[in-house]
C-alpha cells in the first residue's frame, strides 16, 4: 500500500468510526487521557501539542488543566474533529484549537510548544521514530512530551478469541498497528531513537466491565478491528457475529464481561542543548 492509499485508509476508518468513538463501551480512551493528563504534571499556562487528537480525549483533559494556557490539536480525520469540536463546545472550553493536519508534514513552527501529547496515535505511522521527533521538533528544549499505547495482553481474552476467529475467514488480515509499542522496552528505545531522554513509564488498567456482547461490538465496530469485519460479505458477517456472540457471552460473570485495558503512558523530555 503506498502512502497515499494508507492516509486514505485512516482517515476512511476514523471517518467512519468517529459518530460511536465516544461510546461508553470505548470509555478507557477518556480514562487512558485523564492519566495522561495528569502524569504531564502541568502548571496551567502550558501551549500544549495534541498529536493525533481523534474526538479530542487528550487534548479536553489538557485543556481543562490549563486554565491561562492553551491546547492546539491536530488529526488526519474531520470526522473525529467534528466530534472533538462538539465536546469543546459543549464544555465551552475557549482554550482549545483544532485543526486538520497530517503529523508527517506538520509545521507549527520549531520549539512553538510547552509540552507535546499523542494519545494511542504514533503507532499508526509507518516510521514512528520520524514521527516522534517531528513531535519534538515542535516543542521547545526540557519541554515534556507523553505518548500513550496498548500493553500486548490488552482486551484479552476477548480480542484474541475475535481474532483467531476472523482468521478463519479468507479476510486480508494486516498486523494489528499498537503491537509495534507494547512494552516499556519499545517505549525507551523510540524515546532513544528520537533524541528524547529516557522516559518514566506508568502501566494503568483503565478497563472495566462491559455489559454485555453488544457493548464488546460496539468497541469492535468503532475501532481499528472494525477494518476486518468490515471485510466479510454480508453472509460471513452474519455468521461471524452469531458464533462469536456465543464465545463472548460465555465469559460474562455477575459483573458482566471484564475489558482488561491495560496501557502504557510515557513521558519523556527534548533534552536541554
Ligand atoms: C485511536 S485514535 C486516538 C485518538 C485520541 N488521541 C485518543 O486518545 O482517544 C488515533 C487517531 O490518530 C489519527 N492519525 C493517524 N495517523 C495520523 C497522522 N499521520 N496525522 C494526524 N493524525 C493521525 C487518526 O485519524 C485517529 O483519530
Amino acid at each position: 500500500m503506498d502512502t497515499q492509499d494508507r492516509k486514505y485508509k485512516i482517515k476512511e476508518t476514523f471517518n467512519a468510526a468517529a459518530a460511536g468513538y465516544d461510546k461508553p463501551a470505548l470509555r478507557f480512551f477518556k480514562h487512558a487521557a485523564e492519566h495522561l493528563a495528569q502524569r504531564m504534571g502541568f502548571s496551567g499556562t502550558e501551549r500544549v501539542l495534541d498529536v493525533a487528537t481523534g474526538t479530542g480525549a487528550v487534548a479536553l483533559a489538557c485543556a481543562r488543566r490549563l486554565g491561562a494556557g492553551h491546547v492546539t490539536g491536530i488529526d488526519l480525520s474531520e470526522g473525529m474533529l467534528a466530534q472533538a469540536r462538539a465536546k469543546a463546545a459543549a464544555e465551552k472550553l475557549g482554550n482549545l484549537t483544532l485543526q486538520c493536519m497530517d503529523l508527517e508534514a506538520l509545521d507549527l513552527g520549531a520549539d512553538t510548544f510547552d509540552a507535546a501529547c499523542c494519545g494511542f496515535g504514533i503507532f499508526f505511522l509507518p516510521d514512528m521514530e520520524a514521527g516522534l521527533k517531528i513531535i519534538a521538533q515542535h516543542v521547545k528544549p526540557g519541554a515534556a512530551i507523553g505518548i500513550t499505547s496498548f500493553t500486548g495482553e490488552v482486551m484479552e481474552p476477548l480480542s484474541q478469541k475475535f481474532l483467531d476467529r476472523i482468521q478463519s475467514y479468507d479476510a486480508p488480515f494486516p498486523p494489528l498497528s499498537w503491537k509495534r509499542l507494547d512494552t516499556p522496552e519499545k517505549l525507551h528505545a523510540l524515546y532513544r531513537a528520537a533524541g528524547l531522554e529516557q522516559p518514566l513509564i506508568y502501566t494503568e488498567q483503565v478497563g472495566y466491565p462491559l455489559t454485555g456482547f453488544d457493548e464488546w461490538w460496539d468497541l469492535v465496530w468503532h475501532s481499528g478491528f472494525r477494518v476486518l469485519v468490515s471485510q466479510l460479505a454480508p453472509d460471513d458477517l452474519a455468521r461471524f457475529t452469531a458464533a462469536h456472540r456465543e464465545e463472548i457471552e460465555a465469559l460474562a460473570d455477575s459483573d458482566g464481561i471484564e475489558l482488561n485495558v491495560n496501557v502504557l503512558i510515557a513521558v519523556g523530555c527534548k533534552p536541554i542543548r
